[in-house]
């Protein structure tokens, strides 16, 4: 299965990325995600492995069809405009997807409808007639964030329908203070219609079924899995997959006027992207995707959409007879210099103003360089960027290269000896040895690691050219030899070295391969040598990152990006009242924020940083947990009674169950936070917060003020 660190048996593997929208350009948040995958691939594929890559424009839903009319266009027309400049971000980046489709083509209009089919003879959509605001200029009904008017409880005017940028407080579109549509202007009136719904809690068995396997085979990192367990003990709802029409995106099977919600349709675009390379290169499409299909199947997606792919996906999947996923590897997000991507800064940064100023392999060894196989943040700051770019990648490893390639050419005709020297031969040897170890953490996706042992093997190539010190020898009388084959073992060293940055650095590799005068590496190649083996002229491979080129590109970023206020574009949205608790899941708590349409995965266009103001808005006070108790039937809360100085002491449900017995925490003081709006659920009301760090598991510390501290104080 996963591994193939132990067999070198052929695997079938198919891999995805999360499908960017068709109405923005890609920026660098996406790119993270991008290269990740890429970066598998191209491993998975020089370890010999039958791997295809797909991925396509996410066309459908209202932002699109909106953005469209605003351009005066068909939406056709935006997505194949928006296609096209996709595709070149990415190959100008080197992800090379074995086919890039769109959502809107007839495999997927044929796959979408299908499937829609296949779950309601399963008996899993069911029909209810719900209210919604309706837009009576544009005829059309509002999703939230097409809502706006004055906030209920701060009285803040333009917010949006479902919560407030001032004050935080959550609502729904009707609390408003004289809601309006934020297409027309015009006062909203309620209006019912028909929606369908996919039973998401009937499918609860199953979901907790696929998730239960354990270490390598399951198919969520530990974070993620956490996730799913508090979204079961909150329970599932229904999911709400229709949209009235004028919508941009496929019709319901019968039933005119209604259209399937983008989110349907838009995982089921993976399968389509792939059918499409299939019916191109003949590949058989149901060998992976029928039940018992013998290819593994990995998505690669931010941790904003999990709830999407971890549950719908999968429960789509299975009850529509298909197979599921092997794994769903999830990412964090970008911040640059420790914020969140801002306009203004000029860190939001699009895909093409980078290559404008800089070449695209700096950032794929610099993402590999921060990226693991957890699920948190990574940071992009420009001068560690650089000062790694300069140290580490020319530094050590293309200095490896022209420290000696000189000499091959010059003295030596171009000619690679016939032997190494004996520390020359150790040293080849040693690098080569650590092919399956660095192999592993390419497969585990743990890539920093993988980077930080290459360059430790880089190091040692150093050291022994260091001690060899050919541009001695080469003054020396009667040394031409040992030269020679000095010389020779460095060129050795490197060319091992590239088959280990390969995957990340595809282009650079293309260039040793040129240099080298060999064919396209594959990891099997580590073994052996390049003895009595003409090379070419050695030309500068890389150019050192110079601080004015970052500058350039921060002030061309911030030329062309104005500040923006988030628009209603994004259309993860969940729209009607029984989406509500998914969404404060899976948007508030992963806290993103609508990103212009412009993509995933990354933090929004706003700054980060709050005033002092907004800070104080938060209740937070020292707590003493008088009473802690285990609550039936929930796997991962502890009930907790706390005192915090008020007459009543207070009722909270935290998730620290994992990590914490009752006995371990009564009589111990923490801090809370005591102005959280009470959350019904299943077990009772839970009213405020404990406050605990770490990633989850048995990894969850909650915090403990100093000794002196008093139940009730506020912390401030
Ligand atoms: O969040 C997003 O950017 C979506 N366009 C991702 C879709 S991934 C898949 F489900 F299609
Ligand atoms: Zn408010």
């Amino acid at each position: 299965m996963p591994s193939d660190t132990t067999t070198n048996s052929s695997r079938k593997i198919l891999v995805t990325s999360a499908l960017p929208y068709a109405n923005g350009a890609i920026h660098i948040g996406h790119l993270v995600e991008y290269i990740q995958t890429d970066i598998w691939v191209r491993f998975q594929k020089m370890r010999a492995h039958s791997c295809y890559y797909v991925c396509a424009d996410d066309t459908h839903g209202t932002p699109i069809m909106l953005r469209a009319e605003q351009e005066g266009i068909t939406p056709e027309a935006l997505i194949e405009r928006v296609h096209g400049e996709h595709s070149k971000d990415f190959s100008d980046f080197a992800i090379e997807f074995d086919n890039y489709h769109s959502t809107h083509s007839d495999e997927n209009r044929e796959l979408s409808q299908d499937i829609y089919r296949r779950l309601d003879k399963a008996g899993l959509i069911t029909k209810r007639t719900i209210e919604q605001l309706y837009d009576p200029e544009k005829k059309m009904f509002l999703s939230d964030r097409f809502i706006k008017g004055g906030c209920p409880k701060c009285k803040a005017e333009e917010q949006y329908g479902d919560s407030c940028e001032k004050c935080g407080a959550t609502y729904s579109p009707t609390d408003l203070i004289k809601p309006y549509s934020a297409l027309s202007g015009a006062t909203p009136i309620t209006k019912k219609s028909e929606h369908h719904f996919f039973q998401l809690g009937e499918c609860e068995a199953f979901l907790k079924e696929w998730l239960n396997p354990d270490g390598e085979t399951a198919p969520l990192q530990l974070e993620a899995a956490n996730k799913m367990n508090e979204w079961f003990e909150a329970g599932l709802r229904d999911w709400d997959i229709s949209r009235d029409a004028p919508y941009f995106g496929f019709e319901i099977p019968n039933a005119p006027g209604k259209f399937l919600y983008v989110w349907l349709d838009a995982p089921v675009g993976y399968m389509a992207s792939f059918k499409n390379l299939c019916e191109k290169e003949g590949l058989d499409f149901d060998s992976y995707w029928q039940p018992d299909s013998d290819a593994e199947l990995y998505h690669f997606i931010g941790k904003d959409i999990l709830y999407f792919h971890a549950l719908f996906w999968p429960a789509t999947l299975k009850f529509s007879g298909y197979r599921t996923p092997t794994k769903i590897c999830v990412h964090g997000f970008l911040t640059v210099d420790g914020q969140k991507m801002s306009k203004s800064r000029g860190t939001f940064i699009m895909a093409r103003t980078y290559l404008d100023h800089l070449n695209p392999e700096y950032l794929r060894y610099y993402f590999a360089a921060k990226l693991s196989d957890r699920v948190e943040d990574i940071d992009l700051n420009f001068e560690d960027f650089t000062a790694r770019v300069n140290s580490n990648l020319i530094g050590k490893y293309i200095n490896i290269a022209s420290r000696s390639a000189g000499f091959i050419s010059k003295r030596f005709n171009g000619q690679l000896a016939a032997t190494l020297d004996a520390d020359g031969a150790k040293l080849v040897s040693e690098i080569q040895a650590q092919a399956e170890q660095i192999a592993a953490r390419f497969e585990a996706r743990q890539f920093s690691e993988a980077m930080r042992e290459i360059m430790a093997l880089a190091d040692q190539a150093n050291e022994y050219v260091s001690d060899k010190a050919p541009w001695v020898m080469a003054k020396a009388a009667g040394q031409e030899q040992q030269l020679h084959q000095v010389c020779s073992a460095i060129i050795n060293a490197f060319r091992v070295l590239t088959i280990y940055l390969k995957p990340v650095l595809p282009r650079l590799a293309s260039d040793v391969e040129a240099f080298l005068n060999i064919k396209p590496l594959q990891w099997r190649d580590v073994d052996g040598l390049l003895t009595d083996h003409a090379i070419n002229k050695y030309k500068h491979l890389m150019k050192r990152i110079e601080p004015p080129q970052i500058d350039a590109m921060l002030a061309a970023s911030a030329a062309t990006l104005q500040p923006t206020k988030p628009s209603p574009a994004r259309h993860g949205e969940a729209q009607q009242k029984e989406s509500k608790q998914k969404k404060s899941k899976v948007a508030k708590k992963e806290t993103t924020t609508p990103d212009n349409g412009a993509g995933h995965s990354v933090n929004d266009a706003t700054d980060n940083t709050i005033q002092f103001d907004d800070f104080a808005k938060v209740d937070l006070r020292i707590a003493k947990i008088v009473k802690a108790n285990h609550v039936e039937g929930a796997d991962k809360l502890l009930q907790l009674t706390l005192d915090i100085g008020e007459e009543k002491t207070r009722n909270v449900f935290a998730g620290i169950k994992s990590a914490y017995s009752p006995a371990q925490l009564e009589g111990k003081l923490t801090v809370m936070v005591a102005n959280l709006a009470p959350r019904k659920m299943r077990f009772g009301l839970s009213e405020g917060m404990v406050l605990a760090a770490g990633p989850g598991g048995k990894e969850l510390w909650i915090l403990e003020p100093h000794e002196g501290a008093q139940p009730g104080m506020k912390v401030k």
